[in-house]
């Protein structure tokens, strides 16, 4: 090999190096190897004292938490929303204070809002509706019956005392689960 074909050889090694940094994380990212969106989120995280939830009325708390793609991962993105409802103080013994729902609707993904009356939640995009307790109900105009294939997805959720300074605080696990199934199965 002379000095020519040398330099050739090396200079196309090169080249296919640099395509394959470049090119192969796109590559992944098409494919679908590689999370868009947010990671699941698996351990309880802190969303609001106690004593600032409004009894029986739905408020939604957005999910910090860490996103990350192909190119880059940022902290403290919005990760989810989650609505948290508070029971009355007679709620049944046993039963959690705070119920709350993941805001994404089990049809086809939009985001559940609190119903004007805040008696219950309706999803904007084909209306479905669902009662405080995240069960489905008819349209309760038309008595429609609901497009979505399941209740709300409850999340786990718990009430914990903060023992710095006595605060009870509402703390959720948030999972995302597959769209448009009757069962919730949760995503990987
Ligand atoms: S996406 Fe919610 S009812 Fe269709």
């Amino acid at each position: 090999m002379n000095r020519r074909e040398l330099l050739q050889w090396l200079s196309r090694g090169m080249a296919t190096t640099v395509a394959a940094i470049i090119g192969l994380p796109g590559i992944r990212y098409l494919s679908g190897s590689v999370p868009s969106s947010a990671e699941p989120v698996s351990d309880y995280q802190r969303l609001k004292r106690l004593e600032d939830l409004p009894i029986g009325r739905p408020v939604m708390i957005p999910v910090l938490g860490c996103k990350r793609d192909a190119w880059a991962q940022s902290d403290q993105q919005v990760v989810g929303r989650v609505w948290l409802v508070r029971r009355p103080a007679t709620a049944n013994a046993g039963e959690s204070e705070v119920q709350a729902f993941n805001s994404v609707c089990p049809h086809m993904g939009c985001q559940i809002q609190a119903q004007a009356s805040n008696q219950g939640f309706v999803c904007p995009c084909h209306r479905a509706a669902f009662g405080l307790n995240g069960q489905r109900q008819n349209d309760p105009v038309s008595q429609e019956i609901s497009h979505a294939p399941r209740d709300m997805d409850s999340l786990a959720c718990r009430v914990v005392q903060d023992p710095a300074n006595g605060n009870a605080w509402v703390e959720v696990q948030l999972q995302a689960f597959e769209l448009g199934s009757k069962q919730r199965i949760v995503r990987s």
